[in-house]
C-alpha cells in the first residue's frame, strides 16, 4: 500500500460543508449518460423511488433465467440499483443459482456461513446475536475487490420492522458541492475490516484475518464499470482515512462524505414480507438494516456476487 506524503493541492485546506445537508432541489438523475427509457419486454417494474428502487412484477426466480432475460434484468439492476421480489421463498440452492448469472460467488470468512459456505445466514433479534447492520456501508469494500451485488431473501419477518434502507451513491455524488468535488477528484482512501468487524472478535482470532485483508486503497470516487457513472465510494464501516491527508481534515471530510447516504433522497426503504428476494448493485448503493425489531427473531440469507477492482 503507498502513502502519498504530500496531499494535492485541491486536497488541502478548502472549507467542508458544515454538515451535509442541503436544502432546496436535488439532483435525481436515475439513468446513466446517454441512456434512454425503454419499455421491459418480461417484466413489469413497479418503482419504489424516484432514483433508486424497484420491485420486479411477474417472474419467478427459481426458474431458469434465459440470456435476454439476465440481459433484462442486469438492465433494470443498472437503472434501479436495487431490485426487490416479492414471495419467491428460494431454495438456498435456487439462490444461488440466481445470484450465479452474475458472476462468481463471494466467500467470506469474517461472516459465519449458515447453511453452505456461500449462503451466509443472519439470525437476529430473539437471541444472543447483537445485530451490527445498522450503519450504512457497502459490502466488503475492505476487499481489493467488493461484491459486485448480493442477493439478499428474509426466511422470517419481524411482525413489525425489520426494514432495509438502500442509498443511491451515483445520486450521492452528483449532489456534491463542486468545491468538494474537486478535492476528491483522484483521492484514495484506505479501507479495513477493522472497524467494522474488530467488535466481533478477539486479537487473536483477528490477526490471521488481518493478514488475508490488509488495508486497501480504493478511489474516493468510483466509476460504474458498466455505466461509466461516477459514484462515491467512501463508507462508515470501512473507510479509515483519505490518502495523504491530515488525520483531523481526513476525518472531517470523510464524516462529510459518508453522511450523504442519509439523504432521504437518496435512499428507498423496504418492507419485507417472507421468501421476498432483494437485488442490490454492491458497487453503486450503500445499505443500512433497521434495527428495530428485537425481541422477534428476523432470519436473512445471503448470497454476494464477486467484484471487480474498483477505478
Ligand atoms: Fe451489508
Amino acid at each position: 500500500m503507498t502513502v502519498v506524503d504530500t496531499p494535492p493541492a485541491a486536497l488541502r485546506e478548502a472549507p467542508v460543508p458544515p454538515d451535509g445537508m442541503y436544502e432546496g432541489p436535488r439532483v435525481l438523475r436515475r439513468l446513466p449518460d446517454g441512456w434512454e427509457e425503454r419499455p421491459y419486454e418480461r417484466f413489469e417494474v413497479a418503482p419504489l423511488g424516484r432514483v433508486i428502487g424497484a420491485e420486479i412484477r411477474g417472474l419467478d426466480l427459481s426458474r431458469p433465467l434465459d440470456p435476454a432475460l439476465r440481459e433484462e434484468l442486469n438492465r433494470a439492476l443498472l437503472e434501479w440499483k436495487v431490485l426487490f421480489f416479492r414471495g419467491q421463498h428460494l431454495t438456498p440452492e435456487a439462490q444461488r443459482q440466481f445470484a450465479r448469472h452474475w458472476g462468481e460467488l463471494e466467500t467470506n470468512p469474517l461472516l459465519a456461513a449458515g447453511s453452505s459456505e456461500d449462503v451466509v445466514r443472519f439470525d437476529k433479534g430473539s437471541g444472543a446475536t447483537p445485530t451490527f447492520e445498522n450503519v450504512w456501508h457497502a459490502d466488503v469494500t475492505f476487499r481489493e475487490r467488493p461484491a459486485l451485488g448480493a442477493v439478499l431473501q428474509l426466511r422470517e419477518v419481524p411482525p413489525v420492522g425489520g426494514d432495509t434502507m438502500w442509498a443511491d451513491m451515483a445520486a450521492a455524488y452528483d449532489n456534491l458541492p463542486a468545491e468538494v468535488k474537486a478535492r476528491i477528484d483522484g483521492a484514495t482512501a484506505v479501507h479495513d475490516f477493522i472497524p467494522g468487524f474488530a467488535r466481533f472478535y478477539g486479537p487473536e482470532r483477528l490477526a490471521p484475518f488481518q493478514e488475508t485483508f490488509p488495508p486497501v486503497e480504493h478511489p474516493v470516487v468510483r466509476t460504474h464499470p458498466e455505466t461509466g457513472r461516477r459514484m462515491l465510494f467512501v463508507n462508515t464501516s470501512f473507510t479509515t482515512r483519505i490518502t495523504g491527508m491530515e488525520r483531523a481534515e481526513s476525518d472531517r471530510l470523510l464524516s462529510f462524505l459518508c453522511r450523504q447516504a442519509h439523504v432521504p433522497e437518496y435512499q428507498v426503504r423496504f418492507h419485507w414480507q417472507p421468501g421476498d428476494v432483494a437485488f442490490w448493485d454492491n458497487r453503486a448503493t450503500q445499505h443500512y438494516a433497521v434495527n428495530d425489531y428485537a425481541p422477534h427473531r428476523r432470519v436473512a440469507e445471503r448470497v454476494a456476487i464477486e467484484g471487480d477492482r474498483p477505478f
